[in-house]
């Protein structure tokens, strides 16, 4: 049975049926896509950077099939410009407000009382200059040799949340960015189609944060 038929098969209470597909769609969806156009811009402005990761699929997968989900493990570079851009461009930049049990202390220098509401903003995280080096620069490179990874472990990167309330399609979330940037880069040659070669990288907010511009290039077969 899969997520559908157990939906179906509550049809009695419809509204819990649409709110849960609702969520679904809307916390699974627009978040892989967006993450995966961010991620595409900033290749395209740093075309050395988008130079590197071809190299590597072409070593890794070669030219004469796609990417599958067992190559990804050996993709280290284009795992490094995930990081890299879930850290500038998270999706959701505020995680779920969170209700204190007890009174407690906050990275040492926030008293949290017992009941008080704390929403943590990771976006200033991800570019904070006491936490990041060159915080406005797009370098995956910083993670090379570094064990900072996104799952909810490291709290300078915790695009998906951490702790009980940790996005819980997170796996599925990272697999579809892999997958689609992999084999959008490995399959085409993509060039800017912008004057300067730069694009512009102002956000806007809808039901995540995207490009405020929509992402055009010119896509040839490689
Ligand atoms: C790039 C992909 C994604 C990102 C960056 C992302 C990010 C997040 C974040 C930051 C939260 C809040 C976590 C917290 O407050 O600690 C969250 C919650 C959630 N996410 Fe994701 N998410 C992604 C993909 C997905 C997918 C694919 C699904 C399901 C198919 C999903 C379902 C949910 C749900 C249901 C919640 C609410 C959990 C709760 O209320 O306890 N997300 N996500």
């Amino acid at each position: 049975m899969d997520f559908m038929d157990i939906l179906l098969q509550h049809q009695e209470d419809e509204e819990v049926a649409k709110a849960t597909l609702m969520e679904l769609l809307a916390a699974g969806t627009d978040t892989s896509a967006c993450t995966t156009e961010w991620a595409l811009l900033e290749l395209l402005n740093n075309p050395e950077i988008m130079r590197k990761a071809q190299e590597e699929l072409d070593t890794v997968v070669g030219r004469d099939r796609m990417v599958t989900e067992s190559d990804l493990h050996k993709l280290l570079y284009l795992e490094d410009i995930v990081k890299e851009t879930f850290r500038l461009h998270p999706p959701a930049p505020l995680l779920m407000p969170r209700m204190s049990t007890q009174a407690c202390v906050l990275g040492e220098s926030f008293d949290i009382p017992k009941g008080a509401t704390t929403i943590i903003n990771f976006y200033a995280i991800g570019r904070d200059p006491r936490v990041w080096d060159k915080p406005e620069k797009f370098w995956p490179e910083r993670f090379q040799g570094s064990t900072i990874d996104v799952k909810g472990q490291d709290f300078e990167l915790i695009p998906f949340g951490c702790g009980r309330r940790i996005c819980p399609g997170m796996l599925l979330g990272l697999k579809s960015v892999y997958l689609t940037l992999a084999n959008l880069i490995h399959g085409f040659n993509w060039e800017p189609v912008v004057r300067g070669g730069s694009y512009n990288m102002d956000e806007a907010f809808m039901s995540v944060i995207w490009p405020k511009l929509p992402l055009q290039a010119k896509v040839t077969s490689l």
